[in-house]
């Protein structure tokens, strides 16, 4: 049955001239690695986010798993995290060698709820991973309270978040650490791509040379030392570096961040105003004092299973609009069943059933996002 020769992507990348010609002009310099131009994304950014500093990285994949490293934790810890979340959050943890130990999320929010949070440490915990999940904050002020009270360290998910914030301050200024990514279908894209931010100058340079190999220079001091600079290994290190051209595109994205937000809080509000009229769903919650980012526009479908769910996912993509499920239960996943758990994660298999992920992207025209609520409209009737 084909219902529409309409196409409506789930997201969307957004580029113009401005990243071409920076593009343009990394190639033409012929530094094409971790050179100045990611120098100077680091140092935009990190006053996007109100960071003291700010290290780039691969992914944020590779940043997270850099944080836990520097941290120290590794074989025989433990460290809380939320098991409703992209699998990368958990598995960053095991590739730190650590287990991860899965909590339950508020249904609201989708955020790690801080008394299943709570619940969930053990003798061998040593840190939180608390994810701003699809760039709704989480409630920071009461996870570092609980990570102050219980010795821990506080780690930051902040992929999905660049541009929310919360109580006024953006995510990124806490005094934690966190990473961000820049993959295709976040906010601000640079293809792959991550940014780890700190307050603490020691564990950021530590971050620098462990992204590169734990060379004690970087390739640009040495560029630009008067004298030989001969370096040194002090610690293994690894390939984690983002390269000029992906910091050009940044760097052409961060200028146009306030842009992106004001569309897609703009497109959140057009479907949070037509939701109203689908009892069947409900709109994305943002608790008080969070201004999210709408990375991604979830929705749930009040009482259904998965079945259902994904019957109307198959609904839309028939009528050329394609969603995605909402988020994933990371413990129902084949390699991390073994994972111990808090609780019974009622709360994280109810939202994984029952969401899905709605067209949100800064080119998403009015006509194109009509269609889509209409297309949302029948595939629940069908
Ligand atoms: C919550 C969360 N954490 C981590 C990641 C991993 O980011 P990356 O693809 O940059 O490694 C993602 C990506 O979707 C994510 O949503």
């Amino acid at each position: 049955m084909e219902l529409s020769r309409r196409s409506v992507p789930v997201a969307k990348p957004c580029f113009d001239a401005e990243e071409e010609r920076l593009l343009l002009e990394v190639l033409r310099s012929r530094w094409v690695t971790q050179g100045p131009r990611v120098e100077e994304f680091e140092r935009r950014f990190a006053e996007v986010v109100g960071a003291r500093h700010a290290v780039a990285v691969s992914s944020c994949t590779t940043g997270l798993f850099l944080a836990l490293h520097a941290l120290g934790i590794g074989a025989g810890d433990e460290v809380v995290v939320p098991s409703l979340s992209f699998i990368a959050s958990a598995n960053a943890i095991l590739h730190a060698g650590a287990s991860p130990v899965f909590a339950d999320v508020e249904p609201r929010s989708f955020n790690l709820d801080p008394e299943c949070a709570a619940a969930a440490i053990g003798p061998r915990t040593r840190a939180i991973l608390v994810v701003h999940q699809l760039g709704v904050p989480a409630d920071l002020a009461r996870f570092e309270k609980l990570a102050a009270e219980r010795g821990l360290a506080l780690v930051e998910d902040s992929a999905c978040a660049v541009g929310s914030r919360l109580n006024g301050r953006p995510i990124g200024s806490s005094q934690q650490v966190g990473c961000f990514s820049f993959h295709a279908r976040k906010v601000l894209v640079t293809g792959e791509g991550g940014m780890l931010v700190t307050p603490d100058p020691e564990l950021a340079a530590r971050l620098r040379r462990l992204r590169h190999q734990g060379m004690s220079v970087s390739d640009l001091e040495r560029h630009r030392a008067e004298r030989p600079l001969i370096e040194s290994y002090p610690e293994v290190g690894f390939n984690f570096r983002l390269s000029d051209l992906q910091a050009a595109v940044g760097l052409a994205q961060l200028a146009k961040l306030p842009a992106f937000l004001a569309r897609r809080r703009l497109l959140a509000e057009r479907y949070r105003a037509a939701l109203a009229g689908l009892p069947e769903l409900e709109a994305p919650w943002a608790p008080p004092g969070t201004e999210p980012n709408f990375q991604s526009y979830i929705v749930r479908i009040r009482g259904a299973d998965a079945e259902r769910r994904n019957r109307v996912i198959e609904q839309l993509q028939l009528r050329g609009v394609a969603s995605r499920r909402g988020l994933m239960a990371s413990h129902l996943e084949p390699c991390h069943q073994r994972a111990r758990r808090a609780d019974a994660l009622r709360e994280t298999e109810r939202a994984a059933a029952q969401t899905l992920l709605l067209p949100i992207f800064h080119e998403l025209t009015e006509s194109d996002q009509d269609y889509v609520i209409d297309s949302l409209r029948a595939a629940l009737d069908a």
